[in-house]
């Protein structure tokens, strides 16, 4: 691991490197340094508008990167970091416009995975990443999803193995009053109110940052996470399914019985488990050439509220 986490920071010293995280691989840039956080955007296809979470590799870091965190956010960041939770605060003058998407704030989060941390302290600076996938398609949990979506060139890559959690942080707004929840994701609604209270909800496509977005690009982010094959919710799948052109994704194996390509994402029907294989299911669905890919919608509790969000997103269309 050390040789790798060394070639990895180097690669960091002067451009992009793609890294595990416990939620997704990020694709990571300094996050002080304009040109290669350019880069990102380019290989990703990525708007400019969209900003990057920062990572850091320890809870004093973020000094170097926020300002005005309350008291609030202190306890969340005692309780959940390392962790896929994203906190964003009003930024710090040093950090470049262009890993902010422009904005007055930036996002920040601890990821928990060894790699990570161990890249983030051997560069000795923050890492600014989004999700490693080409933009608006589905995250990559494996280091071979990355190359599959960002070719080869451009960026050196850090194999971490499969990620844990699978769907990305939970992403909360500190700017104001009460904390704002703008995407939901590895650490539940129900898990930040039970330390900090009540806390406001936003659609992601209301996330305030997206308000810059160029007027003739409406409901671009509403699509995101997306397979290249129509995906289609429905509350409860068909018992039976005799069309081998449909692929489905079943929470737990006695769901349905289907004559088409099946991808069961939990055999003990648990949300977590089924979170940590959702886009790794929904790519080899996608690579059968199927008319469709029918999902269920998930209990909307727990985790399974991060679950219903992306494929939600992941079935919109436009
Ligand atoms: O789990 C994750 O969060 C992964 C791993 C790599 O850490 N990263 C990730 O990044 O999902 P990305 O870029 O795909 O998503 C970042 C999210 C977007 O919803 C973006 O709008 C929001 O964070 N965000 C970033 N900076 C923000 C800011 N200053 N204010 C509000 N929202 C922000
Ligand atoms: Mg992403």
């Amino acid at each position: 691991m050390r040789r790798e986490i060394h070639r990895g920071a180097e690669a960091l010293r002067a451009g992009v490197v793609a890294f595990p995280t416990e939620t997704v691989y990020g694709l990571g840039a300094d996050v002080f340094n304009p040109e290669a956080v350019e880069m990102i955007f380019r290989l990703k296809g990525r708007p400019k508008f969209n900003p990057l979470i920062a990572h850091v590799g320890s809870p004093e870091q973020i000094e170097t990167l926020a300002s005005a965190i309350s008291d609030t956010a202190r306890t969340l960041i005692a309780h959940f970091w390392p962790g896929p939770l994203t906190l964003v605060f009003p930024k710090r003058p040093e950090v470049p416009d262009i890993t902010t998407g422009g904005n007055p704030t930036v996002a920040v989060r601890m990821p928990k995975h060894p790699m990570a941390l161990a890249l983030i302290e051997e560069a000795g600076t923050a890492v600014a990443a989004p999700s490693a996938n080409a933009f608006g398609r589905t995250s990559p949990t494996t280091a071979a999803h990355v190359l599959e979506q960002l070719g080869t060139e451009g960026y050196a890559i850090v194999d971490g193995g499969a990620c844990r959690v699978g769907v990305e942080s939970t992403v909360v707004s500190m700017t104001g009053p009460v904390p704002v929840l703008l995407r939901p994701g590895g650490i539940s609604r129900e898990e930040l109110e039970e330390v900090i209270g009540p806390i406001e909800v936003l659609k992601e496509e209301e996330n305030p940052v997206l308000k810059n977005a160029p007027l003739d690009s409406p409901g671009l982010l509403a699509s995101h996470y997306a397979p290249k094959t129509p995906l289609r919710i429905v509350d409860v799948l068909p018992k039976k399914n005799e069309d081998p052109s449909i692929g489905m994704i079943l929470l737990k194996p006695e769901d349905s019985v289907s004559i088409g390509p099946v991808e069961v994402l939990s055999p003990r029907g648990d949300l977590s488990e089924a979170a940590m294989n959702l886009y790794a299911a929904l790519r080899r669905l996608d690579v059968l050439s199927l008319t469709e890919i029918l999902a269920p919608r998930f209990p909307n509790t727990g985790v399974g509220r991060a679950l219903n969000d992306r494929l939600g997103k992941a079935a919109h269309k436009g």
